[in-house]
C-alpha cells in the first residue's frame, strides 16, 4: 500500500518547485548539474546530425539511381504480350468475322487496319526515323545522339508489309477469303528478345481448330521476322519516335472458312505458357469469313 503523503501547503510546494529548477545546495539545474546538461545537449545535437545525414544520404541515393528516361515503376512483366489487328472482340476472345460481299463489313475491317497503320505511313517514317539502321543487329545506344537529346529509332514502314500493307489492296484482303491480320508485340523497356545476337524473333501462326479450312499462311516481312535493330526499346522520353515492328499474316480460308488460330512470337526469351497471362508471347483469335 502507498504511504500517505503528509499534507503540504501551497507555499511549500512552490518552494519545492523552485528547488527543482535551481537547487543551490548541490548546484543542479532541473535535477542535473550544468555539466551534465552540456553532455545531454551535445548528445542530442550529435543524434540529430547523424539522423539528418542518414536521411539525406537515402534521398541522394534514391535520386541518383532514378533514371529520368525510364518510368519509376514498370510492369513486372518479363516477357511481352502479343496483340492482333483488327481487334474486334466476340464474347471474350478476339473474333475477326466478316462478310466478303458486304461493303460495310469490309470497310469496317480495313478502316481498323488503316487507322492502326497510320504511324507507319512511309512518308512519316522517312521523315521521323531517317537513321540508317544496321539490320540483323541489336541497336544498342549508350548516348543520346539523335536530335533533341534523344536516341534513334529505326523506321518501320507500312510498305514493309507487302501485299498486306493496304497500299496495293486497300481492303487488306477482306473483300476475299484471303484476309490479312497484323501482329504486334508490346514494348518492354530494355528487353532483348534473344540472347543470341543473330536470331531475331519471328511470328509463327498455327491452326488450333478448323485445320481443313486454312490452306496457306504467308508472312510479311519475309518469314515473319521482327528485326533485331528494333530492340532494345529505351522508353518514351528517350525514343519518342519509336514504332513497334509488325508482322502481317495472310490466311487463305477455304471450305467452311473459319478457324481458331494462334500466333506466337518465337524467341528464346519470350515465354508463352503463362497460365494467368494468356496474351503473353502469343495471341489466340477466331477468323471467320462469310460470302
Ligand atoms: C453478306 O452480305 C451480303 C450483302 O450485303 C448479304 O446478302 C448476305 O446475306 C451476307 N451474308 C451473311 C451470312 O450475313
Ligand atoms: C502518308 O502520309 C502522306 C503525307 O502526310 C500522305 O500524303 C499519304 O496519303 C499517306 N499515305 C497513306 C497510305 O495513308
Ligand atoms: C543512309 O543511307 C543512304 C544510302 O546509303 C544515304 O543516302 C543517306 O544519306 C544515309 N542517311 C544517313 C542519315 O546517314
Ligand atoms: C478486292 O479489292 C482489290 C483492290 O480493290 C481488288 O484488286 C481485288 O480484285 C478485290 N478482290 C475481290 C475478290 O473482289
Ligand atoms: C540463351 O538462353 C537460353 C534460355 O534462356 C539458354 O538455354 C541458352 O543457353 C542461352 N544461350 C546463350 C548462348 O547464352
Ligand atoms: C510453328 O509452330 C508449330 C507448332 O508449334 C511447329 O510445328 C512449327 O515447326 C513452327 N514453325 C516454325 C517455323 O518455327
Amino acid at each position: 500500500m502507498a504511504t500517505l503523503k503528509e499534507k503540504r501547503t501551497c507555499g511549500q510546494r512552490c518552494e519545492d518547485f523552485g528547488h527543482f529548477i535551481w537547487n543551490s545546495d548541490n548546484g543542479t539545474f532541473m535535477g542535473r548539474t550544468p555539466e551534465k546538461w552540456v553532455y545531454i545537449s551535445l548528445y542530442y545535437v550529435a543524434f540529430y546530425v547523424v539522423m539528418t545525414a542518414l536521411f539525406s544520404l537515402a534521398i541522394w541515393v534514391l535520386m541518383y539511381t532514378l533514371d529520368p528516361y525510364a518510368p519509376d515503376y514498370q510492369d513486372r512483366l518479363q516477357s511481352p504480350g502479343v496483340m492482333v489487328w483488327p481487334d474486334t472482340y466476340g464474347e471474350e476472345d478476339v473474333e475477326i468475322s466478316y462478310n466478303t460481299s458486304d461493303k460495310t463489313s469490309v470497310t469496317k475491317m480495313s478502316n481498323i487496319l488503316h487507322k492502326f497503320l497510320k504511324p507507319y505511313n512511309d512518308t512519316t517514317q522517312h521523315e521521323c526515323n531517317y537513321h540508317n539502321c544496321t539490320k540483323g543487329k541489336y541497336f544498342v545506344q549508350k548516348t543520346f545522339s539523335a536530335p533533341h537529346h534523344t536516341k534513334w529509332s529505326c523506321p518501320f514502314t507500312q510498305s514493309m508489309l507487302g501485299p498486306c500493307s493496304g497500299l496495293e489492296d486497300p481492303t487488306f484482303g477482306y473483300n476475299s477469303t484471303k484476309p490479312c491480320v497484323v501482329i504486334k508485340m508490346n514494348r518492354i523497356i530494355n528487353f532483348l528478345p534473344s540472347n543470341h545476337t543473330d536470331l531475331p524473333p519471328y511470328v509463327n501462326c498455327t491452326i488450333l481448330e478448323g485445320h481443313s479450312n486454312v490452306e496457306n499462311i504467308e508472312y510479311f516481312p519475309d518469314r515473319g521476322v521482327m528485326d533485331l535493330s528494333y530492340f532494345p526499346y529505351y522508353g518514351k522520353l528517350a525514343q519518342p519516335t519509336y514504332v513497334n515492328p509488325l508482322v502481317a499474316v495472310r490466311f487463305n480460308l477455304v471450305k467452311d472458312k473459319n478457324a481458331k488460330l494462334e500466333c506466337r512470337v518465337v524467341s528464346d526469351k519470350i515465354t508463352y505458357e503463362h497460365y494467368h497471362l494468356p496474351y503473353e508471347g502469343k495471341v489466340i483469335f477466331y477468323l471467320k469469313a462469310v460470302q
